[in-house]
């Protein structure tokens, strides 16, 4: 392997990193990319009250009360803005009277007074509208990622292996809860500066109509520039979502437990970080660049504007010296001018941020939608309590992101009370055909039956209930050991304790401080880490404890379940696992390549390419020529070998 160059060295050499430029490009399911791309300030506003509309809904499902009170001080803030912009100008009209000074001060005492009032009126309304909107705001983010939790668990398990899915998922989870949070403020502070434009607005349109379109002129050059910046932002976003997510999986590599020992012994540091380096570079040029255009496109907005605000003021001078307008009323003018103007930069940093919040808010809504087609079916009866007799027919299944098919018209019948075991080489379909049989996938042709009840009708998580799996890569849960294996079932002191001893897990956890109530994660304070061989009796403990208060399920699923445990742990749970099926009735069916262990099956089904290709007994699978008996002698021979004399060192 090449690493010892730094990456700059190198051109884009893809051959090693196996990262390939063109693979950044914006993917495929990027639906809303042309939409974005052709988007102008006119569709922007035309968004604007879907997107409005979306993040009230949004606010009133998370705070209804925080909306009232936003609504009702952002109203008060406009009112006391209009009154306080009146008083101005009387003030103004008093203080240019033609009267002595004194008089003139003494005059207009009174409008500064309720100068004065309508300002800390204004102030008070706008602290309140601003807690009233702090408060919102993390309560729709909390909303908002409480649905894609439970959007993300409750998809069919066929989701996660579609890779458009983690797409979505992943633009969902990194951005688009705290755009839900963002869409929400930036809609209220979009209404607050519309309320002040309203106030002063309507103050100018009493001064004189003519200053009112002209301020609104004056605006479009920044509207058009805060948009276009925004703009180009969420299209790099975009088209970098792939390299950014693959960014981040390298992060993890690099800085998880789980991988440091092997990052170490495979020596993957260089190799891990120059892909890193690859990506992270590619991400900032593209950074740089934006930054770059999205300065020249605010320097232009910002310009325009500025000469357009000039030309208003140019005439309102005109206005003045025609006399059209009095000394009082131009200068209230110019005041009032001044606040719509803040108010309306305010309104266009709101709606730009309306505008970019929506956008990445739309990935959230996609992903809802998304997930909402990937849900099982309602309504669904719920799963038989138990069988007789499963059947598989014609079963025929592809992952969707894998190519051609993992198991192809296998036909097969599981007894109750029997073991089956599953046989075959890697890839043969061992494992597709567990999943099948768990409810974790349904066949794209074929069905699966419970005595007749093909299990594509019934409700899933009622099925997945009835059936008990050890997993081959079963998970480490970062919970306590009693939390590994009571799980989501009912608590069952006298069940939990036959199953730990079923699985020899009991003397797993007595080596343990704190018994079953050590935490196993070594990343906490007093957590321990079981070795492969614990883990596996933990699993296996979880998976005999798996019930309803006294009744155990009645389908045990073993998939390799003692890879890691050592001979006398792997005869003790496959004698367990013959006790454990014969008191309870459970149908067993075990995966494993050790053929001394399938020996004791029931029934033995070889799998070969995804295909049944042998089924029966060990003693009528060792009649015949069959791949099993193959496989067994292959075993068997390798015990019975004598050693082979080691040359002997001088
Ligand atoms: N999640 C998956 N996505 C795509 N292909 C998969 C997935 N899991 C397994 N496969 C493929 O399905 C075939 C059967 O795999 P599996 O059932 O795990 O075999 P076994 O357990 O017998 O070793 C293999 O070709 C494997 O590459
Ligand atoms: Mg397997």
């Amino acid at each position: 392997m090449r690493t010892t160059h730094a990456p700059e060295d190198r051109g884009p050499d893809t051959s090693e990193t196996g990262l390939d430029l063109p693979e950044l490009a914006p993917p495929r399911w990027n639906r809303h990319g042309a939409d974005v791309a052709g988007a102008s300030w006119f569709r922007i506003a035309r968004r604007m009250p879907v997107l409005v509309g979306q993040a009230a809904a949004l606010a009133w499902r998370s705070g209804p009360r925080d909306v009232v009170a936003t609504a009702l001080f952002n109203l008060g803030s406009g009112v006391s803005t209009a009154w306080a912009l009146l008083a101005t100008t009387s003030v103004l009209t008093e203080l240019f009277a033609e009267v002595p000074t004194p008089d003139r001060v003494a005059a207009a005492l009174p409008s500064l007074a309720l100068l004065a009032l309508a300002l800390v009126l204004r102030g008070g309304c706008g602290a309140l509208a601003g807690r009233a909107q702090a408060r919102l705001v993390p309560k729709v983010v909390l909303a908002a990622e409480r649905r894609l939790l439970r959007d993300a668990t409750s998809v069919e398990l066929r989701a996660f292996d579609d890779s458009d899915f983690h797409d979505h998922l992943f633009r969902s989870h990194t951005r688009g809860c705290d755009e839900a949070g963002a869409l929400v403020r930036q809609t209220t502070d979009l209404l607050t500066s519309l309320v002040g434009i309203v106030a002063a607005a309507g103050v100018l349109t009493a001064l004189h109509p003519a200053l009112v379109p002209l301020l609104l002129l004056a605006m479009v050059p920044q509207w058009w520039g805060a948009a276009a910046a925004a703009r180009m932002r969420y299209r790099m976003i975009l088209a970098f979502t792939e390299g950014r997510r693959r960014k981040y999986m390298l992060q993890q590599l690099m800085t998880a437990r789980e991988s440091a020992a092997e990052v170490r012994s495979f020596t993957m540091e260089r190799r891990l970080l120059a892909e890193f380096d690859r990506i992270a570079r590619r991400e900032l040029d593209i950074h740089l660049g934006l930054a770059t255009r999205q300065s020249a496109v605010r320097l232009v907005g910002d310009t325009a504007s500025g000469l357009v605000t000039a030309g208003v003021f140019a005439v309102l001078a005109v206005l003045l010296a025609q006399g059209v307008v009095p000394i009082a009323v131009a200068g209230a003018a110019v005041v009032a001018v001044r606040v719509a103007q803040g108010a309306l930069s305010n309104a266009l940093y709101a709606v730009a941020g309306v505008y970019e919040s929506g956008l990445y808010f739309s990935d959230f809504t996609a992903f809802q939608d998304e997930a909402r087609t990937r849900l099982p079916r309602p309504g669904l009866a719920p799963a038989p309590a138990g069988f007789e007799r499963i059947e598989l027919r014609d079963v025929t299944f592809g992952y969707p992101s894998g190519e051609g098919c993992a198991l192809r018209d296998v036909n097969l019948t599981l007894h109750r009370g029997r073991t089956v075991a599953l046989v075959g080489e890697n890839g043969s379909g061992k494992s597709t055909l567990a999943k099948l049989l768990s409810g974790l996938y349904s066949p794209q042709r074929g069905s699966v039956c419970w005595d007749g009840t093909d299990l594509a009708g019934v409700d899933g998580v009622s099925l997945r209930e009835r059936i008990s799996v050890i997993a081959q890569d079963h998970t480490h849960w970062p919970l306590t050991a009693r939390g590994n294996t009571v799980m989501s079932s009912t608590d069952c002191p006298e069940r939990f304790a036959r199953a730990a001893a079923a699985a020899q897990a009991d003397s797993v956890v007595a080596a343990f401080r704190n018994g079953w109530e050590t935490l196993l994660d070594k990343r906490f304070a007093h957590g321990v880490e079981p070795s492969g061989g614990q883990w596996q009796r933990l699993a296996a403990a979880r998976s005999f404890y798996r019930g309803d208060d006294g009744d155990a399920v009645p389908l045990l699923i073993a998939d390799e379940p003692t890879a890691a445990m050592d001979a006398r742990a792997e005869h003790g749970f496959f004698t367990s696992v013959h006790r454990h099926a014969h008191r309870t009735g459970a149908t067993v069916v075990l995966i494993t390549h050790r053929l001394a262990s399938v020996r004791m099956a029931d029934h033995i089904v070889v799998l070969d390419r995804g295909r049944v290709v042998a089924e029966g007994s060990h003693t009528e699978l060792m009649a015949g020529n069959s791949p099993y008996r193959e496989l067994w002698e292959l075993q068997a021979a390798a015990y019975r070998t004598p050693p082979v004399p080691q040359p002997r060192t001088p």
